[in-house]
């Protein structure tokens, strides 16, 4: 099997533990253990069956409580066995892309969007066919365009909502659209629903495609809108033949996840009401922040996002993104990822979720490093 090395992961891995100024990163800034215990609003009780907590390997497929608290993010169709547990979605996608995946068919996926979507597919054999996703369109999927792009070898359709790395949102008009066209050729959804749940934009939703359709497969995770990266907890959710897949293919990887992992994750969404707001609050007061700055910097532009914590920004400077992004690195220490990671050149993606004093300190770097290009 060869497979594309993973471009974003491995900037990131390059660069954000020497970075003075991380503003690529699309978690939301991230909580610490004691913050999610005020959040939980039970401190003692949580601590209290943490330290009771048998640390065996655990329920295989995820606890019972935790498989509840992820089905209360769906509608009637998921139930808690209808979800699967798996290493962050990172994890999830892998399983579920290698359970959907056939070699010789045909593989239709939305780009830009994280490489793992369709790097994966490719290594497995499938022909993978680009539905580009253009800043014209505010980034939104042309459903005429995915429809020409699928034929009778097609057997799935990935989408990633909202998207990284440029925040659109494709609401559920539209998905239904796509849903349509997954139906007619009997393919299933896959769509990576990671920073679901961070719309921002005021009124706007993001239904997930696990309810919409009955070959739709979502999945999710505790590290972006949860900001809860360390704890690894992602998940598969979808019909349940998919499911069974997922961890026939898991039985191979992952025995099962930690169990304290399992135990904070189900603490974090039972009380997600508070978590969300928290991020909630974080991103759009720091989207304000950056649509000021965008506003003073003449040769910079993006399509506002619409949901998650990251945005796609088109530069006019005649420089490469690579080099563009490791000479901000070095002159200054702000830290972005090269839009080249998602096929888009004069580009990069920055996150917007840091704290408050990171965003600040990054985009004032960020300037100065657009000043001596100016020179
Ligand atoms: C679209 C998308 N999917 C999956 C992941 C992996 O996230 P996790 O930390 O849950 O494994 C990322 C991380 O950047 C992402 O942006």
């Amino acid at each position: 099997m060869q497979i594309e090395p993973f471009f974003v992961e491995q900037w990131m891995n390059a660069h954000e533990t020497t970075a003075t100024w991380n503003i690529a990163e699309t978690c939301v800034h991230s909580l610490t253990f004691e913050e999610l215990l005020e959040l939980s609003g039970d401190a003692d009780g949580v601590l209290r069956r943490l330290r009771d907590t048998w640390l065996g390997y655990g329920d295989i497929v995820g606890s019972p409580r935790l498989r509840a608290a992820i089905a209360t993010l769906y509608g009637e169709r998921i139930g808690p066995d209808d979800v699967l547990t798996a290493n962050g979605a990172i994890g999830a996608n892998f399983l579920a892309l290698y359970a959907l995946v056939e070699p010789g068919t045909t593989v239709v996926s939305v780009q830009p969007t994280y490489q793992q979507l369709f790097s994966v597919p490719q290594s497995l054999g499938a022909e993978v066919r680009a539905l580009r996703l253009r800043e014209e369109d505010g980034y939104l999927p042309d459903v005429e365009a995915l429809h020409a792009l699928t034929d009778e070898r097609t057997r799935l359709i990935v989408l990633n909502n909202p998207n990284n790395p440029t925040g659109a949102l494709i609401d559920e008009p539209l998905l239904r659209q796509i849903v349509e066209v997954a139906r007619e050729r009997d393919a299933w959804l896959f769509c990576d629903e990671v920073y679901r749940k961070l719309e921002h934009e005021p009124g706007s939703t993001a239904p997930s495609v696990a309810d919409l359709y009955e070959k739709g497969v979502s999945s999710g995770s505790m590290s972006k809108s949860y900001s809860l990266a360390g704890l690894r907890t992602g998940w598969v959710a979808g019909p349940p033949e998919v499911i069974q897949r997922c961890l026939d293919v898991r039985d191979y990887t992952t025995i099962s996840g930690g169990v304290l992992d399992d135990a904070l994750a189900a603490v974090a969404l039972e009380c997600r009401d508070r978590v969300l707001a928290r991020s909630l609050d974080i991103v759009r007061g720091n989207l304000a922040i950056v649509d000021e700055w965008i506003a003073r910097e003449p040769r910079l532009r993006y399509v506002r996002p619409r949901a998650g914590t990251i945005a796609l920004i088109r530069y006019d400077y005649d420089v490469p993104s690579v080099d563009f992004c490791q000479g901000m690195f070095d002159e200054g220490g702000a830290f972005v990822m090269p839009g080249i990671a998602f096929g888009e050149e004069h580009a990069f993606r920055m996150g917007y979720a840091c704290a408050r004093d990171v965003l600040e300190g990054g985009l004032a770097a960020v300037s100065d490093f657009l000043r001596t290009l100016e020179g």
